[in-house]
């Protein structure tokens, strides 16, 4: 068999949809930064891609190509490499090159196998945990041989579960132009760096995205951690959200655990850019806890913990109220179960535009009068709400 017949002999087991999963690697050229390419069927809008995953020494990306297509990157793809391993329904295959493309292929029947085309085999998890991710290991969640370290899994767990909230937002951010993102009290950044390898490195998308925290070292050590990764679309800057005043327009707005009124604040600017989608998780609340006052509650408010954990959730049900009331489709949904954090609350928000109805608004004033409440979050968006 010579190299143009081996060539066509692997995109006719493509065609014909049989593709389980390949491996194409060692590289002509020593120096090359793309180590490997792998090789999947997926089903995307309901047809057959094959998705490309590039390995670089640091970074994955992905590509989705259509079977119509495929042949064109098969070729590309040996005239960089010389070694293929893949297998087919009922076929496992290895093919060698030599420098001068001699082929050395070898075939051998297997067990008939059916393909499987969900987008991500392991469900409830969108990163695999038997995969390394160069990121996951720079932070310390993955050991350098890319298996989660034990004392890490939760946090994994919590990367994993933000990233399926990211990508049930997808639709609801624009599709042409750079996608302009801002995680607001980054601290650490595991998720800033989870958001931007889902939407970047896998999805492939245009964004920009923005860490702000006060906190000096940790904002140095997060953007030499990026520019380790090539991470060239994600910067890392020192500041108080309430002084960030550089944007006039951001697509999405994100928060975890950004202390008491902080978050009101991050929501507060969320709203004047016009975020598409915000995606919060409130943190420790003290505002509320020292407004609180109701006669008929007093049963309750009696007991500092119930009063707090009270004024807590009457935090977030207030929040999500207002962003309701300015255009907002808001829920609060379970972030993470109680086990791992108290504070698993999530406020997600897309914008819909939808005006309030009057009933609406004096279902608000009434719960807030009753608690005698005065929102930190109502007062800054007061022009908003009238
Ligand atoms: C509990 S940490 C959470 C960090 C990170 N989001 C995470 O989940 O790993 C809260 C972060 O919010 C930051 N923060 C609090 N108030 C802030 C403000 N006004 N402006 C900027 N950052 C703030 C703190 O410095 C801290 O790093």
């Amino acid at each position: 068999m010579d190299f143009s017949e081996m060539k066509q002999l692997l995109l006719e087991y493509l065609l014909k949809e049989e593709l389980i999963s390949a491996t194409i690697s060692q590289p002509r050229t020593k120096s090359s930064d793309l180590k490997r390419v792998k090789l999947k069927p997926i089903k995307l809008k309901g047809s057959y891609h094959v998705q490309l995953e590039y390995q670089f020494e640091r970074v994955l990306k992905h590509e989705n190509i259509p079977l119509s297509l495929i042949g064109n990157h098969l070729n590309n793809l040996f005239e960089q490499f010389r070694q293929f391993q893949g297998e087919f329904i009922s076929e496992k295959v290895h093919v060698q090159l030599s420098k001068k493309n001699k082929v050395l292929w070898k075939a051998e029947k297997t067990e008939k196998k059916t393909v499987n085309l969900a987008h991500n085999r392991k469900k409830n998890y969108l990163l695999d945990p038997e995969q390394p991710y160069p990121f996951l290991i720079r932070l310390g969640v993955q050991s350098p041989e890319g298996k989660v370290k034990k004392q890490k899994y939760d946090k994994f767990k919590q990367i994993n579960r933000f990233i399926e909230f990211i990508h049930d937002s997808l639709d609801y951010l624009p599709k042409n132009r750079t996608i302009r993102i801002l995680d607001f009290g980054s601290g650490k950044s595991y998720l800033t760096f989870a958001l931007y390898h889902y939407l970047k490195v896998e999805q492939g998308l245009d964004i920009r995205v923005t860490g702000l925290d006060l906190k000096k070292e940790v904002i140095e050590e997060c953007s030499k951690i990026a520019k380790d990764l090539q991470y060239g679309q994600l910067e890392f800057l020192v500041g108080d959200i309430n002084n960030y005043n550089n944007e006039t327009s951001v697509d999405m707005v994100v928060t975890l655990h950004a202390c008491d009124v902080a978050t009101d604040m991050a929501l507060a600017r969320a709203v004047k850019w016009g975020a598409r989608v915000i995606l919060s998780v409130p943190c420790c609340q003290h505002e509320l806890n020292r407004q609180l006052q109701s006669t008929p509650l007093d049963i309750m408010l009696q007991h500092g913990i119930i009063k707090e954990r009270f004024a807590a959730l009457a935090t977030d049900s207030i929040r999500a109220e207002i962003l309701n009331l300015v255009g907002y489709d808001a829920q609060l949904l379970e972030f993470i179960d109680m086990e791992h954090t108290p504070k698993n609350i999530l406020i997600r928000a897309y914008y819909t535009g939808k005006k309030p109805t009057i009933v609406q608004k004096a279902r608000y004033n009434a719960f807030t009068e009753f608690l005698s409440a005065k929102p930190f979050l109502e007062n800054e968006l007061k022009e908003y709400l009238d």
